[in-house]
């Protein structure tokens, strides 16, 4: 039986194991999740979101490779004395502001890659009887309001788990666990089936999960008692879809915008836009990009019309 005491949401799951071979060989020594959006790691903005939905718990689930992260979410001592010694205040304070005093990191190792859902169970001893977000960092969000901070409002009403959802092409089913249900308020879905990476014409719809979950801690359970799914892997998706048998879940269209950072172009549109409106950079970037993006459809027109008239 658990003992939940908590009616909102204090700690955040961030798994961080995976491979990242999408991006080697920048991450045969290092992280993915430390990949800069201009100059903060993606996994950075995670946590600044889970922080900014009141939660003050931050499990990292880590691996190989990853002690960067640890690092980072440490107190750099000797680059803050020097950076106090030579009055770089601003720059100190972007360093202190990575680990504010009121949160606590916590890490567990995955030491074998069985897949998220096995991820998500490593932590199982440090979240214990309390429901808890999930975030993957290299699905990087933008909105007005956070999007872990309008799940945890949700959530707050309904005590159950929600999931991030998000429309996409049915030609991408394959790329993404993908639910179906009925929309019991605006945005927000009564779940009644979830199946992961299912091909485009066995899809029950286009709504795809991305990396934003808040579960009852229920799930524990139903991942411990998971065979591998797809891909050889525990799949957390076969996690929520046992616990749908047993209890609500929801699903949820979230208000902003998602880049998915786990892959190439995904990562550049974000850093572009993120540059577009950052304080330091985005006026000598966006007239280098008005130039850019001139010259090239100059050059485009230029080689359309010699083609045309070869
Ligand atoms: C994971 C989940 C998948 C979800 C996706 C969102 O897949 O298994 O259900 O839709 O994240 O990014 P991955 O991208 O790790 O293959």
């Amino acid at each position: 039986m658990r003992n939940k005491i908590s009616s909102t949401i204090t700690k955040a799951v961030f798994p961080i194991a995976g491979l990242g071979t999408r991006f080697l060989p920048v991450t045969k020594a290092s992280p993915k999740e430390m990949l800069p959006i201009v100059d903060k790691p993606l996994i950075q903005y995670a946590v600044e979101e889970a922080y900014a939905a009141g939660i003050r718990q931050m499990i990292f689930v880590t691996g190989r490779t990853k002690r960067a992260i640890e690092d980072h979410f440490d107190t750099a001592y000797e680059l803050e004395s020097i950076l106090e010694y030579s009055q770089k205040q601003q720059l100190l304070e972007s360093v202190r502001n990575v680990t504010p005093d009121d949160m606590h990191c916590m890490y567990v190792r995955q030491n074998r890659t069985l897949g998220l859902g096995h991820a998500i169970l490593c932590a199982e001893k440090l979240v214990g009887d309390d429901d808890f977000a999930v975030i993957l960092a290299d699905d990087f969000m933008i909105a007005e309001q956070p999007v872990m901070a309008q799940m945890v409002e949700q959530y707050k009403r309904l005590q159950k788990s929600i999931i991030a959802v998000q429309n996409v092409p049915r030609t991408q089913t394959n790329l993404y666990g993908i639910v179906s249900g009925s929309e019991v308020q605006p945005g927000l879905f009564g779940m009644n089936n979830i199946v992961e990476k299912p091909l485009p014409d066995e899809a029950p719809s286009t709504m795809a999960v991305v990396g934003r979950y808040i579960l009852a801690a229920t799930i524990f359970e139903e991942l411990r008692n998971q065979q591998p799914g797809i891909g050889g892997e525990i799949q957390l998706t076969d996690g929520i879809a046992s616990l749908l048998k047993k209890e609500r879940v929801f699903s949820y269209h979230f208000n902003g915008k998602r880049y998915d950072c786990g892959s190439k172009i995904g990562y550049l549109k974000a850093v572009v836009d993120i540059a577009c409106s950052h304080p330091e950079v985005s006026g000598s970037f966006n007239s280098w990009l008005k130039n850019k993006v001139q010259s090239t459809h100059a050059q485009t027109t230029k080689q359309n019309q010699s083609d045309y008239f070869a």
